[in-house]
């Protein structure tokens, strides 16, 4: 079974960003695990929330997240800010990949998704206490999956440079067969 590089944490963490330039360097396919999510259920992530709830989007998420993992050649996938947290998906994921948790303050994610605009993100467009409250609730809450991860990078630590030498030592990307 080769191995992947699973890129997990908060929203706004910049999983997709980093896990794109860490696929573009080392020649391999890139997956969105949300773009996944809606190409199977063919709806948007807001609508299956909205029409489904979020148990049955959580389920729907471990079946993808499991489907992924399955596939034979290595890859790059960016997680959502849960899926390690539901049905086990840590332990899924540190099974069969390397894990990565990009470990970025509550301060610059809010800066982040405020540019950003949270309309895609139900869990934090629906917030009614804000979404600094949100995001320090839902960092504390997550945080004992996130540091399960066999790598962590901190901050501004997560650059494509940086991570190289950490990589390699862990064994990523596997070697050709
Ligand atoms: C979620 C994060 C989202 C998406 C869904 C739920 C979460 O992904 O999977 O809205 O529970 O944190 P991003 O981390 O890419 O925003």
């Amino acid at each position: 079974m080769s191995r992947h590089l699973s890129l997990i944490g908060m929203p706004g963490a910049g999983k997709t960003t980093l896990g794109q330039a860490l696929a573009a360097y080392f020649g391999l396919p890139f997956v969105d695990l949300d773009a996944e999510i809606v190409a199977r259920a063919g709806q948007s992530i807001p609508g299956i929330f909205a029409q489904r709830g979020e148990l049955d989007f959580r389920q729907l998420e471990a079946d993808t997240l499991r489907a992924v993992l399955a596939r034979p050649a290595p890859l790059v996938l960016a997680t959502g800010g849960g899926t390690p947290c539901f049905h086990n998906g840590i332990t899924a994921l540190n099974q069969h990949s390397i894990t990565l948790w990009l470990d970025v303050p509550v301060s610059t994610l809010l800066a982040r998704l405020q540019a950003a605009e949270t309309a895609q993100r139900p869990l934090l467009s629906q917030a009614p206490a804000g979404l600094e409250t949100r995001l320090y609730e839902t960092l504390t809450a997550r945080t004992q999956f996130y540091q399960q991860a066999q790598l962590h990078c901190a901050g501004d630590a997560c650059t494509v440079a940086a991570l190289l030498p950490r990589l390699a030592a862990a064994g990523f990307p596997p070697p050709a067969v």
